[in-house]
């Protein structure tokens, strides 16, 4: 599918179904995220967030359905999307520099019979600065905040040089500094021309932060702006109840 200058969209998903044990995560879900976005992902714990960011990168196997990335299937272009997991996902103890980290970012496109080159290290090293953590890069992983080791995995995403990125609740166990760090390193991608999906849970910042939301329980309830997602029905039937400020929510995707 393209859109009206003929670049086909970032991401484009259809009927995407997708199981874990016979029990549907993400039922017939259909969305297609345009270029130059700062889009985010928002819906209840168990909501299929995560299984959603992991079919656009085609870590799961969807049942029905496709995705496309930036118009060919998925499985043909793995590697072209840049991926920032779930914290709770990764092995921090793991024996491994932040330096190391940032250029693991690099390896797709590091050809097999070659070691990192000077341009790949140049590349972790720029990515490193973007998020701030320098004077960390010859730190082990393990030996950092929450906050910090997270900035490290969005220089890895970042290094990778890929047009889209895909975060997985990177502002989960970060102070509000860093969260606003994150923040300006996610608009400054965007300004320079990339496509950032980011799973987001506090619905009191997401009309803040991103030109789009994208609100899931298992299928897709609402994609658009922030004004027209965030409104009282649709929420009180995702979050069934268990929301208690919807008059503010409603106000500030308003403003
Ligand atoms: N590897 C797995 N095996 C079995 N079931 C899974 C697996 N991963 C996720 N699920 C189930 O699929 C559903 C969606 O999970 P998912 O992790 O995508 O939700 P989420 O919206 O990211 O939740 P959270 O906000 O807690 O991170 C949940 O019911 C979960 O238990
Ligand atoms: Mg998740």
């Amino acid at each position: 599918m393209t859109t009206k200058d003929n670049r086909p969209n970032a991401i484009d998903v259809r009927h995407l179904t997708v199981s874990y044990h016979a029990r549907a995560a993400l039922l017939d879900v259909s969305v297609s995220i345009e270029r130059d976005q700062l889009v985010g992902v928002i819906g209840p714990n168990g909501a299929g967030k995560s299984t959603f960011i992991k079919a656009v990168l085609g870590f799961v196997k969807p049942d029905i359905g496709t995705v496309q990335i930036n118009g060919m299937n998925v499985q043909k272009v793995k590697g072209q999307v840049a991926y920032v997991p779930q914290r709770g996902s990764v092995d921090w103890d793991f024996p491994i520099t932040v330096k190391e980290v940032a250029l693991m970012g690099r390896y797709q496109k590091i050809p097999w019979y070659t070691s990192p080159g000077k341009k790949d290290r140049q590349a972790a090293m720029e990515a490193l600065d973007m998020v701030r953590m320098t004077e960390f890069a010859d730190r082990q992983i393990g030996e950092l905040s929450g906050g910090q080791q997270q900035r490290v995995f969005l220089a890895r995403a970042l290094s990778q040089g890929s047009e889209i990125l895909l975060l997985d609740e990177p502002f989960a166990g970060v102070d509000a500094a860093t969260e606003r760090a994150i923040l300006e390193v996610l608009g400054r991608a965007k300004e320079s021309g990339k496509t950032l999906v980011v799973v987001h849970h506090d619905l009191a910042t997401a009309a803040e932060y991103f030109d789009k939301l994208l609100l899931i329980k298992q299928r897709l309830y609402a994609y658009g702006t922030p004004e027209m997602v965030l409104q009282e029905e649709l929420l009180s039937k995702v979050y069934e109840g268990r929301l208690r400020i919807f008059s503010d929510l409603v106000k500030k995707g308003a403003s």
